[in-house]
């Protein structure tokens, strides 16, 4: 390479690593990962290590990553805070082991190997066993003092008691950690920040980081900061071990994270990496890798230092959970029963082991709220879950052109049907019975054992029914007895299969009526609904007639479940496949239920109006007493209400049930009036 693009390729990577330590420590909004950054910087100490010429005073290489901030006042750390160098595979760690056995000899030593804690780290100075100042790393040379924050984190004690140790007594000290927030905490404070219309943050290192730097220290007091300690320094006696120290600062009374161990080999302390590696999501809190650390301070300080980390500890980085990449599309996914979701269509990149293309965007409200366009950079991480999600957009990245995301109208299915978003809520359905994205699980879920029970009907027979084209729809299923020779010659069936089968179709005509209204799939009409509404409308003409009023007024029925059942049954193809189970004799009617003749009792065809509290019935028991006897409530007075059923506190339904001139009964008259 030339001179002159040497020389210009380090002045690139300076830019790019400075406006990556900005963005990490000052705007606590990372845009690249710990590797990629690694990378760079690996590649401009090497242009400097060949060409000193091209070292400028400014170069990242010349110091550690400062998040030093204008408002608060700066300090200089009573020894420096040394960054860390970081390795990502075994190999890596076994040269950092060769390296400490060469510089020490023959001499035997041990590791301490512990958890890295996501999060900020602090430097907290106690004098005679009072915290007296805590400051960020800064620079490593110089941080930010921000004692007021400090003080507010509640685990961290603002007085200790003195330890006895090594002959004298330690009171005087700085001890050192890493602020955090625990996962549950962090998503509380974020679901708090959701529904006050505040901005929400991406991690909880990110909302540590950005908090310890606001300045009202009252609103920091408010957010859940947590701290373990991790290192303890004090002129006054003479520490042995950082093991020993760790002992030391529980005794103190500091938070130490329980993890620790002492290691006597690097085989022992990649144990421990594999471990925790592995048990990562065990742990309350965020952790991005294992620290490990020669345990004696004196070889600690034999072992000293080159550029701005000790030789004698290192960083294990686990592998990222997050990574960059490109949107190259967004698709719709249509679930077994309809709901439709938005899935991002990833540039492919590896992530946590294994390639990532597809990612899920959740929903319409997801996308716009991020203001996610196709084109753009994302941040995609993987969580405890399988399924890896689309956290965030990198703006900074966004190329021209790029427009708003609108949500499709229609279905990606052939039928193209317009899908359907709930008032109220986020996500998108198709509702069409014979969507043929949606066949295979409707008809698996009809067939299923919670639902008809159909023995021998599970998703592979479906599965090669639907690709026959002998089934498209659920009502199919009563058909397939025509198939019966076709059925026994398919590969590995024969008569006797076939005919199992066939029993089995026709033994589920016999399930009661309220498991096929679970197994036809209305949305929100799970089994424990199937059952209320098979109990209040006994047959499925009442069903297929009750209005969204008449629905609302049984105890488990809402507003949503009842919109959905009348629109399930308003559809025509729904009602046609219903005819069909009827004619092949599917039951569709429960056991008779006590219904009063129309015009044999004083409620029938009229419509009540419940309101206030009723002195022993809730207004669901009423309601269903109403509806049992043939007649209707409704939820607002009018001149076509004929009586209003007032209890105690009734508000303005009373007044203007008065004002028309309805009559107004009490529940003793109403309970009378059941018996007339
Ligand atoms: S020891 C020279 N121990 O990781 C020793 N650091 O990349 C420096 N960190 O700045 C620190 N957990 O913010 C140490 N158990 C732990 C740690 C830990 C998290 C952070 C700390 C440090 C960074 C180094």
């Amino acid at each position: 390479m030339a001179n002159q693009t040497l020389t210009e390729r380090a002045e690139q990577l300076r830019q790019q690593l400075n406006e990556a330590n900005y963005r990490y420590y000052v705007l606590a909004d990372p845009t690249l990962t710990d590797r990629q950054f690694d990378e760079l910087l690996q590649e401009l100490q090497a242009i400097e290590a060949a060409n000193p010429e091209l070292i400028t005073p400014d170069s990242p290489t010349q110091r550690v990553g400062s998040d030093l901030t204008p408002s608060f006042p700066t300090v200089a750390h009573l020894r420096p805070m040394l960054s860390l160098g970081n390795t990502y595979t075994p190999d890596e760690l076994r040269e950092f082991d060769r390296r400490v056995r060469d510089r020490l000899g023959d001499e035997p030593f041990s590791y301490v190997a512990e958890l890295k804690i996501d999060g900020a780290s602090l430097s907290m100075i106690y004098q005679n066993g009072v915290l007296l100042r805590g400051v960020t790393r800064g620079n490593g040379e110089q941080g930010d003092d921000i004692t007021p924050n400090v003080r507010t984190i509640r685990t961290l004690p603002l007085r200790v008691q003195p330890v006895v140790a090594e002959g004298g007594t330690l009171d005087s000290f700085e001890a050192r950690g890493e602020v955090y927030m625990a996962d549950a905490d962090f998503e509380a404070m974020n679901a708090e920040r959701e529904l006050a219309g505040e901005k929400t943050f991406a991690n909880p290192r990110n909302s540590t980081a950005g908090t310890l730097k606001l300045l009202d220290p009252k609103i920091v007091a408010g957010r859940p900061l947590n701290v373990f300690v991790y290192y303890l320094y004090s002129n006054s006696i003479r520490l042995q071990s950082h093991s020993g120290n760790l002992e030391y600062l529980k005794r103190l009374g500091f938070p130490t994270n329980p993890h620790w161990r002492r290691c006597a080999t690097i085989a022992d302390v990649l144990e421990y990496c594999a471990e925790w590696e592995r048990r990562r999501s065990e742990l309350p809190y965020q952790i991005d890798g294992v620290v490990v650390k020669v345990d004696s301070l004196r070889q600690q300080e034999e072992l000293g230092m080159i550029s701005k980390s000790p030789r004698w500890a290192i960083a294990f980085k686990f592998e990222a959970r997050t990574a960059q990449t490109r949107l190259n599309d967004i698709t719709l996914q249509v679930g077994r029963l309809g709901r439709v979701t938005p899935v991002a269509e990833l540039q492919p990149v590896l992530l946590a082991g294994s390639t990532i293309s597809r990612a899920t965007l959740h929903n319409e409200d997801f996308i716009k709220e991020r203001d996610i366009r196709v084109g753009d950079t994302v941040l995609i991480e993987k969580g405890g879950d399988v399924i890896p999600k689309v956290n965030e957009v990198i703006l900074a990245e966004r190329p021209d052109g790029t427009e708003p995301y609108t949500f499709p109208e229609r279905c990606p299915c052939p039928l193209k049907t317009k899908l359907h978003r709930p008032e109220g809520r986020a996500d998108h359905f198709c509702e069409h019975a014979e969507c043929p994205w949606q066949i295979r699980g409707r008809i698996e879920h009809f067939a299923s054992r919670a639902a008809m029970d159909i023995e021998g009907l599970g998703e592979k027979v479906v599965d090669q029914f639907v690709e026959l084209g002998w089934l498209a729809n659920y009502a199919d299923i009563y058909d397939l007895h025509q198939r019966r020779s076709q059925i026994a010659a398919l590969e590995r069936w024969g008569q006797k299969s076939a005919d199992n089968l066939l029993e089995g179709i026709e033994q589920s005509k016999s399930q009661p009526y309220h498991r096929v209204l679970f197994a036809i799939g209305v949305r929100h009409v799970g089994a424990t609904v199937a059952r209320a509404l098979a109990s209040h409308f006994n047959t499925i003409d009442r069903l297929l007639a009750a209005t969204q009023e008449e629905l609302t007024a049984v105890n488990e029925i809402g507003p949503q479940i009842a919109e959905s059942v009348v629109r399930y049954f308003g559809d025509e193809g729904n009602r046609a496949l219903i005819e069909r189970l009827r004619a092949a004799g599917v039951t569709l009617e429960g056991p008779a239920k006590k219904v009063i003749a129309a015009g044999d009792n004083p409620i029938a065809g009229k419509t009540f109006v419940l309101t206030g509290t009723l002195p022993t019935l809730t207004r669901d028991q009423a309601g269903a007493m109403i509806l049992e006897r043939g007649g209707k409530t409704s939820s607002s007075v009018s001149k076509k209400t004929d009586m209003v059923l007032a209890g105690a506190e009734a508000g303005s339904k009373l007044t203007k049930a008065q004002e028309l001139g309805i009559r107004v009964i009490s529940e003793a008259e109403f309970l009378a009036m059941l018996s007339e």
